[in-house]
């Protein structure tokens, strides 16, 4: 008996020394993860979370700017998902990148020891559903992660903030893109890319959302060593729902608007540039509407590859890739393939080049 009681005693001893996540501890944690809050001022912040927040909770307040702490960073909580956040927007440096409507900054998600550098998309609200539609959407593949969002006033505005999964490097285009950058693909991690995206495009049609602003801007690459081979593993998502629509009569034509702008990002990725006809150098010497250009540039080359088809019977992967992106690309808008056949070319073609 007395060796059970002491067993027990030895054990939860034990237990509580190996306690993950002393105040200390976690400071130490965060701090790892940036380095601009010193260990004693992320002291300071894990200790108002662990004791003094809930108070501010009880009282309905979530938004918990600096002059109310007189923390160094702002502290949020989102009482749907009871997350709690550390902002770090403070520094340029922590800015991720911006667009036309939202903010992206870093924060701290706040686990104890745990916790980890999120990316938080903060937009004036002007009523649009993306909040909603993500949260539809949430633990479909090829959609970006949400954790958490909130609602609150900042000088009588009212703000909306959405705290994602942080992808690294992020945009595949746009002007702080990974692509416009000299980052370089491999052909089979291209084909991967699309495989990913169509995956996340069919998702979306799949539930009704017509997403209304695919651009290589909105698409979101993540880069992390695979475990296995060692070798660069890539995922990427389909993020930046505030155009999206849904719950009302989507026609066809307006899904196959969708597949023309994915096929414009795939375009990008493909062939390292921006589709002729929304490039200003090529628009500024041709005096043809955009429609002329896409017919004069996308059919001309579409109509190659498949004489070449029709000729030899084969292609390469690679043109078999690139007449997939003109498909994507047809003037008439019914000859478009749908997400679901597009997605299934995609993954014939990754497993062609696995062999
Ligand atoms: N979760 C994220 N991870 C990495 N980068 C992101 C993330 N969310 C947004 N970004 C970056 O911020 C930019 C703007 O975000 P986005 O959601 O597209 O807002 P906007 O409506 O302003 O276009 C993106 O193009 C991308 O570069
Ligand atoms: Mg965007």
């Amino acid at each position: 008996m007395i060796k059970i009681l002491f067993t027990i005693l030895l054990f939860s001893f034990a237990a509580l020394q190996a306690r993950p996540g002393s105040l200390e501890e976690i400071s130490r944690a965060i701090y790892a993860l940036q380095k601009d809050t010193s260990v004693a001022e992320m002291l300071r912040i894990v200790s108002f979370i662990e004791t003094d927040l809930h108070t501010y909770i009880a009282k309905k307040r979530y938004y918990l700017p600096t002059e109310l702490t007189t923390l160094p960073c702002a502290i949020e909580y989102d009482p749907v998902t009871e997350s709690c956040f550390i902002h770090l927007e403070t520094k340029k440096k922590n800015t991720i990148g911006s667009g036309g409507e939202k903010y992206v900054t870093k924060s701290i998600f706040y686990k104890g020891t745990a916790s980890e550098i999120v990316a938080r998309c903060k937009q004036t609200a002007k009523g649009s559903s993306e909040i909603e539609i993500i949260r539809h959407l949430q633990g479909l593949e090829g959609i970006v992660s949400m954790y958490a969002a909130t609602r609150y006033m900042e000088s009588s505005r009212p703000v909306e903030t959405l705290f994602c999964k942080w992808y690294k490097p992020g945009a595949l285009g746009g002007v702080g893109g990974c692509l416009n950058h000299g980052m370089q693909f491999t052909l089979p991690e291209k084909v991967g890319i699309a495989c990913d995206l169509l995956v996340g495009l069919e998702n979306i049609h799949a539930h009704g959302v017509l997403h209304g602003d695919i651009t290589a801007a909105n698409c979101f690459v993540h880069i992390s060593k695979d475990p296995i081979t060692n070798g660069r593993k890539i995922e990427a998502v389909i993020g930046d729902f505030g155009k999206s629509r849904w719950g009302q009569e989507i026609t066809p034509d307006l899904y196959a608007s969708d597949i023309f702008d994915m096929g414009c990002a795939l375009y990008k990725l493909y062939y390292n540039k921006t589709v002729p006809w929304q490039s200003e150098e090529y628009l500024a010497g041709f005096a043809g509407s955009p429609a002329a250009v896409i017919e004069a540039i996308v059919k001309k080359r579409r109509d190659e590859i498949l004489n070449k088809k029709s000729k030899t019977n084969t292609l390469s992967i690679e043109e078999e890739f690139e007449l997939t992106i003109l498909y994507m690309l047809h003037e008439d808008h019914a000859k478009r393939p749908d997400s679901t056949i597009l997605k299934n070319n995609f993954i014939v073609l990754s497993n062609k080049l696995r062999g």
